[in-house]
């Protein structure tokens, strides 16, 4: 792999807003969320679209925190339809309603993917900590189909809740969805901190796998189920993004470009914003987006393993949140000289779950800058 001029990215995020109404213990965004006052406005997104569509991207993910608190999502959506992009919506789905789904449909939306805590109405919204969260979630499903978009429903699962993942399907399939993605938690931001709240035990994900397949078996042709085993049992890590600064752009609320969600907490190095610089001298020049692109950073064990080109050495993130350096391979990996820390915390997940620590806490509300 050279250092020669990237492709140009398929998909970019769009973190509209770091604000939610709801408080998931697994939040992959950071512990310090970007306030209000400092997202991009109007003008600025549209000219970042604008920016993505000229530089070649296909797929505009509009996310969050809560992309459906903007005011402004309709004029948005309008515009990246016109720009020619595929749009998808990553939502939970707690501020919409029939007719502001039937306007983003007008306005030339694609895709509605909708999480769900669980398919219990009370540990759902236990979860979420979102009172009524899951009845308003089951409705909008409808309306998503009733609208004419395409519907993914994406499951959220974890050690407390993986014993019902057939009702979860059977939920999914009752409600329309085109595709349910079963989304085991990662650790990153916020939900690094409930890790020991999550993380499965090898029996409960050896199940859930079971299930998994069952319910593929059934649904062949009808729905497509989409099931990452989570990282920390996996023998060989995720291809991250598709690799660091190969497919995927990511623009925070504040509008710093990003080569995935979680980097801008990388020590060491300067991610540009786009109210300073044109996406595609970002995604090109950048020395941030170059630093982990390819193979050229990778050291022993990755630079001599025949998988480094498919899975690009793991994550960069998560190696930096388990050992402090961003370079060294990612524990997940079970060549990788820390892999111990990522045995360890299995191993701890046969002990009873603590209490998940919320947002809403006084202590970590004070943090938020
Ligand atoms: Fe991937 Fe590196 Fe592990 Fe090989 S050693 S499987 S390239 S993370
Ligand atoms: Fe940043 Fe994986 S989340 S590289």
């Amino acid at each position: 792999m050279t250092r020669d001029r990237p492709e140009p990215p398929l998909a970019l995020v769009a973190e509209l807003t770091h604000r939610c109404p709801l408080q998931c213990p697994y939040c992959a965004n950071p512990v310090a969320l970007a306030r209000a006052s400092s997202e991009l406005d109007t003008e600025s997104w549209l000219r970042v679209f604008d920016e993505a569509a000229s530089l070649g991207v296909l797929h505009l993910h509009v996310s969050g925190g809560e992309p459906t608190v903007r005011g402004d999502l309709a004029t948005l959506v309008r515009a990246a339809a016109a720009l020619g992009m595929y749009s998808n919506l990553i939502t939970s789905g707690v501020l919409l309603d029939a007719a502001r789904l039937q306007a983003l449909a007008e306005a030339g939306l694609d895709h509605v993917q909708l999480s769900l805590q669980d398919m219990e109405p009370g540990d759902a919204d236990r979860i979420g900590g979102f009172a009524g969260g899951h009845a308003v979630k089951l409705a909008v499903a409808r309306q998503v189909r009733a609208a004419g978009l395409a519907l993914t429903l994406n499951f959220v699962v974890h050690r407390q809740n993986l014993e019902r993942l057939p009702a979860m399907i059977a939920l999914g399939e009752t409600l329309g969805a085109g595709r349910i993605e079963i989304a085991h938690v990662q650790y990153y931001g916020w939900g690094l901190l409930n890790r020991d709240a999550l993380l499965p035990t090898r029996a409960q994900l050896d199940a859930a796998t079971t299930a998994v397949e069952a319910a593929r078996m059934r649904l062949r042709g009808q729905v497509v189920i989409d099931y990452v085993v989570p990282d920390y049992y996996a023998a060989r890590p995720k291809a991250c993004m598709g690799g660091w600064g190969r497919r995927i752009m990511t623009v925070t609320p504040a509008g710093r470009a990003l080569p995935c969600h979680a980097a801008e907490g990388l020590p060491g190095l300067v991610f540009p914003s786009v109210r300073e610089m044109p996406l595609a001298a970002i995604w090109q020049d950048a020395p941030a987006f170059a630093r982990f692109r390819g193979t050229d950073w990778m050291a022993e064990p990755c630079r001599s393993c025949d998988q480094r080109e498919i899975d690009w050495g793991g994550c960069r993130c998560q190696a930096f949140l388990l050992t402090g350096d961003a370079a060294r391979t990612d524990p997940a990996c079970a060549k990788a000289p820390d892999h111990a820390m990522v045995l360890a915390a299995t191993a701890a997940s046969a002990a009873a779950p603590p209490s998940y620590v919320y947002r809403g806490d006084r202590r970590t509300r004070e943090n938020v800058r």
